[in-house]
């Protein structure tokens, strides 16, 4: 059975990315793969009244079961409605989509934007997958999110191992051939919580802002996504390893970067790693300071809560996404 994510309460990015580009500020996407994470997203972005994009990747399909998580997804919805008497624009989307049949499945069970990341693929056939994507995803009012470049660590299954920055000449052709309603590009980030190897003494090398203007100047308003843009906040970091965690020299794209980037054209910022050390750091200090402990609620409570303040924190101070519902 075909489900319009119209039903759902959801929204595609159009209208939200519109009204990012003229604010000035970034929607967040945040992705999930239960049911903790999902509920602070949600009343995350409901307390500081933040237009959202819960994602979903591929390997979140397969954990915790396609049908489930479209049907969580539906219940956010109706929570965020009836329980938290807010009303949010929320988008459902695919990320990291790699194939067209796995973007079609997605429209056809109710999402409301797909990604589908050709970005591994010479040019030519990106071009191919894109454009035949968003034939089939704006059949249905679902908007399309494209790639181009290649963003160095692991990108879902797809790994690479350094970044091709995407190249300023190709957008227009990309944009105007493929159609797409967005495009990911490669400006230095990457995904996980080792985004830089930096010898001691060494910072964080800024983005590449300049390819950043370049992209802007070819496409004038276009909506652009920044993928891989956890901080790896060291707070956490630090907590994990204080509690038995091992995670050296795990570092992210600083703060102030972000907000730069957030007052440009990128319209969508992705983060997934941040809140996985929310979640692990305060299960661990859970685990270390009560070790009689064993009611799942106990720490996965606490994390959800911890998470939930992330959420507002990046929201606010971040992408600037915070009141903008
Ligand atoms: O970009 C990748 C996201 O962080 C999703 O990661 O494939 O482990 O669910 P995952
Ligand atoms: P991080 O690993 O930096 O959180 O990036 C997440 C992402 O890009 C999901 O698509
Ligand atoms: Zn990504």
């Amino acid at each position: 059975m075909v489900v319009s994510y119209k039903d759902l309460g959801l929204v595609n990015s159009r209208e939200m990315f519109k009204k990012a580009m003229a604010g000035k500020y970034a929607v967040p996407a945040y992705n999930f793969n239960n049911m903790e994470q999902l509920q602070a997203i949600i009343g995350g972005c409901a307390e500081s009244n933040s237009p959202v994009i819960i994602q979903v990747s591929s390997g979140a399909r397969k954990y915790a079961n396609q049908t489930l998580l479209r049907y969580m997804a539906e219940g956010a919805v109706q929570m965020c409605r009836h329980d938290l008497k807010s009303n949010i624009p929320i988008v459902l989307h695919l990320d990291h989509g790699d194939t067209f049949e796995l973007c079609k499945s997605c429209v056809d069970t109710g999402f409301s934007s797909v990604m589908i990341d050709g970005s591994h693929h010479p040019y030519e056939k990106n071009i191919e997958v894109t454009k035949q994507v968003v034939e089939y995803a704006h059949a249905h009012d679902v908007t399309v999110e494209g790639e181009l470049g290649v963003l160095a660590g692991i990108e879902d299954e797809v790994s690479a191992e350094h970044h091709t920055y995407t190249d300023p000449n190709q957008v227009v052709d990309f944009v105007k051939r493929t159609g797409v309603d967005s495009l990911a590009i490669s400006i230095g980030t990457s995904h996980g919580a080792y985004k830089f190897r930096l010898k001691p003494g060494e910072s964080v090398p800024p983005l590449r802002f300049d390819i950043l203007a370049e992209i802007e100047k070819k496409i004038p308003g276009f909506p652009i996504v920044l993928h891989g843009a956890s901080s790896v906040v060291q707070e956490y970091v630090a907590m994990i390893n204080k509690f038995g965690g091992k995670m050296d020299n795990a570092v992210g794209v600083p703060e102030e970067q972000l907000r730069r980037a957030a007052q440009s054209a990128v319209c969508k910022i992705n983060i997934d790693s941040d809140g996985r050390l929310v979640v692990t750091a305060i299960i661990r200090k859970v685990f270390a300071e009560q070790p009689g402990e064993f009611d799942p609620r106990k720490y996965l409570g606490p994390a959800r809560e911890e998470l939930k303040k992330l959420i507002i924190a990046k929201n606010t101070n971040v992408l600037g996404s915070a009141g903008k519902a």
